[in-house]
């Protein structure tokens, strides 16, 4: 069974929310699905699992904090280990949402391999938007297993 990874950083919830959406469209497709908050979030769960999804909020059109610590914290210890593992990309912001091109700027560099377009929310997650992120986590979960 492939094992997912949800990593996200939320300070008022609107982005847990996303994450747990993102979760359930993984289970859904029949991935194993470990859902943790950045600050709880380390090196040896990035190289344990199979396909990371990472999310955020905008904070000054950049990710949020706890998400870049979670980063800079996995660097190294990771460097080498998760070339090419797929990953997917959420944000939830208040109108803007460019905090997307950090997120998508620091998984490259950990060479991360993107597998479909990021989704972007504003606030809390509608009913369309869970839809687009439980489609985001079944494709993600689809990627680990072929891979
Ligand atoms: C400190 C701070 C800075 C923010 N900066 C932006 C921003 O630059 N652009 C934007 O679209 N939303 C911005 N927002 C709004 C949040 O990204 C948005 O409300 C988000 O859904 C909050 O997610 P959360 O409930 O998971 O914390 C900011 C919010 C905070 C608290």
């Amino acid at each position: 069974m492939a094992k997912i990874l949800v990593v996200y950083c939320s300070m008022s919830g609107n982005t847990k929310v996303a994450a747990e959406a993102v979760a359930e469209g993984a289970r859904t497709s029949g991935a194993e699905v470990l859902v943790k908050c950045c600050a709880e979030a380390g090196p040896e769960d990035l190289t344990a699992c199979d396909a990371v999804a990472l999310g955020s909020y905008d904070a000054f059109s950049y990710i949020g904090g706890g998400l870049k610590d979670f980063f800079d914290r996995c660097f190294y210890p990771t460097q080498g280990a998760v070339t090419d593992k797929p990953y997917v990309a959420f944000i939830t912001h208040g109108g803007g949402g460019r905090a997307i091109e950090s997120l998508q700027s620091i998984a490259a560099s950990f060479k991360l391999k993107c597998i479909a377009e990021p989704v972007l929310a504003k606030g809390l997650p509608d009913q369309a938007a869970v839809a687009d992120l439980q489609t985001l986590g079944a494709k993600l979960a689809a990627a680990a297993t072929a891979g």
